[in-house]
């Protein structure tokens, strides 16, 4: 059974990033899953206090959610992030989310992170209407790779463009598709 965390940074309760992380969990039953619905949850922004550097192990002085996380994202198998596309960039909640791994950084290490379990998968899928889907797509893919700072090594990148409506993302079979084969990729041996 894989440990896998599905994140929801959509303010939008029935959104389409909502719809996605339930769409995954649906086809990860029988996998321990959790699904992390941000606009649920107490999410603060890094302090930068550095308190959490240099430490074997990740800790944040910060007693919210994402602290809480923490220790589930170092355990986890795969991480999957759901996200909308504001301005051209993922949502500020997701960046929150993805600056909240400071306490993986360590420049001296492997990967510059201090996570004891390297392997682990990461995937952005990104919902929008109509900004350049080339750009959106190569801006995506370069992104996920940045958790490469909580040990993940495999990396996967979506885009579905033009569902700027709250849930059309289920009217769209090609997107469906993609969805249930990533759910495949996530639940697979690295
Ligand atoms: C503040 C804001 C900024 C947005 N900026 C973009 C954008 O730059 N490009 C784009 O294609 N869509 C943009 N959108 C549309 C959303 O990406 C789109 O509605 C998406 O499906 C929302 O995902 P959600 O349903 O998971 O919240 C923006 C929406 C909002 C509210």
């Amino acid at each position: 059974m894989k440990k896998i965390i599905l994140v929801d940074s959509s303010p939008r309760r029935a959104g389409n990033s909502s719809a996605i992380v339930d769409m995954l969990a649906n086809d990860l039953a029988g996998e321990d899953v959790l699904a992390f619905h941000m606009r649920d949850h107490d999410c603060r922004p890094c302090l930068a206090c550095a308190a959490c550097q240099d430490r074997e192990t990740q800790t944040c002085v910060q007693k919210d959610d994402v602290a809480a996380l923490l220790p589930a994202i170092e355990a986890c198998d795969a991480i999957a992030i759901a996200s909308p596309i504001y301005n051209q960039q993922i949502n500020s909640q997701a960046k929150l989310l993805i600056e909240r791994l400071y306490p993986f950084f360590h420049i001296g290490r492997k990967n510059m992170s201090n996570t004891a379990k390297f392997g682990k998968k990461a995937a952005l899928v990104c919902s929008c209407w109509g900004s350049p889907r080339d750009v959106t797509e190569r801006y995506c893919a370069w992104t996920v790779e940045g958790l490469s700072q909580m040990g993940a090594e495999h990396f996967r990148s979506l885009v579905f463009d033009q569902i700027p409506e709250a849930g059309a993302v289920l009217g769209r079979a090609d997107y469906l598709a993609r969805l249930h084969e990533l759910a495949a990729w996530l639940k697979a041996d690295a």
